[in-house]
């Protein structure tokens, strides 16, 4: 069978799964009952500095975007940091980690952006024998009014000081939580690195409004009548947490940095993933508050069953295997060409792949043939783009074939050329370098 450990900056647990900083790890009760169904490792709620604790709002402070089916999409919160005493988190973190030894327990911070707070926190947060530490750069609501969490997280300089300080200040293991509110994520990762950060952890929330209220003309949720962004998160922002991964994973200036992945992290398939795209371990949030914490089982189980399936006997196999194959658009072979196949026996002729071909895409799919409804690909208007087997509602009943051999009939030309953007002669930057040469 095989082995699911993992050990992420020299933090053991038993298997990648992680529960990130938010209600689920708020207290020893629930983090008790998150090892108990099987989790290996927690992030706990983020602790603030010594002093009266945060308020919340006593309105809602969660509010939902639902499939038609009413699954939890995208979830969003206006919850602030724990609200719970600085010692009596600290008394059950030490608690929680003398009982759970085999568990990853790392403590995340937010603190005021000075020296001395963070000078002052971490021989606290030292004192439980936690594993590490992670810095919350990302709550991108109510704590980042007051010049924290992601109004930190969106400055790099800010980024790299806080980093270095805590590096100073402690021996633990210190991860840095980005924010995803930002226009490119590389550079506080980078700026991470830079003051010595062990690793980094993405994604925090996405700033966000899940629905108006129309018939009152106000943000739903809302408290007493006013409504304020929240933090997105949840299966809608995996895509944004992967690309923003991958970009972590990429770079130069950061390449080989360890990540923990985090975001809309609902099953082993989603967390395969982000190992793939080189995050030594996930950390999860929604889909533990939505399903409770026996989802962990089905994931313990399902990494299990791939791992055996696909012959790896550790995870580390597998970590970043698929990052060599993301590239940028000017990398991609411009001479590849699929045309869209429809299994006629699966098809149960809904029409849906004609209609959006035929409206919006290339006009490639017949409705009748010989006075019959039939949806058939024509391959000299097929631009193999994909839409027709996204609406499909039949999964695998629209598949996209490679053209391996002989010429496209669209185009006429003969495919399995090799040939990017960086060559093509429409490029007006290969003309350029073509006259120049020629001079
Ligand atoms: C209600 C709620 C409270 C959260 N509180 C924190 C927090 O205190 N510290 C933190 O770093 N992240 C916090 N987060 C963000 C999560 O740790 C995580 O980054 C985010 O939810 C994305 O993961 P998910 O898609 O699995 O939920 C919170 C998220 C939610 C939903
Ligand atoms: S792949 Fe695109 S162009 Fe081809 S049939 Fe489907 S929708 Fe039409
Ligand atoms: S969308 Fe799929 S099921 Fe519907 S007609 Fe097209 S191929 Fe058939």
């Amino acid at each position: 069978m095989a082995d699911l450990s993992t050990n992420f900056l020299g933090i053991k647990s038993p298997n990648p799964f992680w529960l990130a900083s938010a209600p689920p790890t708020d207290k020893e009760y629930n983090v008790v009952r998150a090892f108990k169904a099987g989790w290996g490792g927690v992030v706990w709620k983020t602790l603030g500095e010594q002093g009266p604790p945060v308020v919340n709002v006593n309105g809602p402070r969660y509010g939902a975007w639902h499939s038609q089916d009413r699954r939890v999409m995208g979830f969003n919160n206006i919850e602030l940091i724990t609200d719970r005493p600085l010692e009596v988190n600290l008394r059950e973190i030490k608690q929680v980690k003398r009982d759970w030894k085999d568990r990853a327990l790392i403590v995340s911070l937010m603190v005021p952006c000075e020296e001395n707070a963070w000078k002052s926190i971490l021989p606290f947060v030292e004192d439980t024998e936690a594993d590490g530490i992670e810095l919350n750069f990302g709550c991108p609501h109510g704590m980042s009014e007051r010049g924290m969490g992601s109004a930190v997280g969106q400055v790099p300089e800010y980024v790299e000081m806080v980093a270095r300080w805590c590096k100073q200040y402690t021996r633990m293991p210190v991860i840095v939580k980005l924010t995803p509110n930002i226009t490119d994520v590389r550079k506080p990762a980078e700026a991470a690195k830079r003051g010595g950060a062990d690793a980094v952890s993405l994604i925090n929330t996405i700033n966000s409004i899940v629905s108006v209220d129309i018939d009152n003309m106000r943000p739903w949720p809302n408290t007493d009548g006013f409504g304020t962004h929240g933090g997105y998160c949840g299966p809608a922002v995996k895509p944004i947490a992967l690309s923003m991964v991958s970009e972590i994973a990429r770079a130069e200036a950061t390449r080989g940095l360890p990540i923990s992945g985090i975001g809309g992290v609902e099953t082993w398939r989603d967390a395969v993933e982000y190992m793939a795209l080189g995050c030594g371990t996930v950390q999860v949030c929604t889909a533990a508050m939505v399903y409770g914490f026996k989802v962990v089982q089905e994931m313990i189980s399902g990494l299990s069953d791939w791992m055996d399936e696909k012959g790896y006997t550790s995870v580390d196999q597998f970590v970043g295997k698929a990052i060599p194959q993301v590239t940028d658009w000017q990398h991609l072979n411009l001479e590849y060409v699929v045309k869209a196949h429809i299994d006629q026996e699966a098809c149960i002729k809904c029409g849906r792949c004609h209609i959006a071909c035929e409206d919006t895409s290339h006009q490639a799919i017949t409705n009748m043939v010989a006075g019959e409804r039939k949806f058939e690909v024509i391959e000299e208007e097929c631009v193999g783009c994909n839409l027709c087997a996204v609406v499909c509602p039949i999964e695998n009943c629209i598949t996209l074939e490679p053209v391996t051999s002989g010429v496209d009939k669209r185009t006429g030309r003969p495919v399995g050329g090799h040939r990017t953007w960086k060559e093509h002669p429409n490029n007006p930057a290969v003309h350029a370098k073509a006259a120049a040469a020629a001079e």
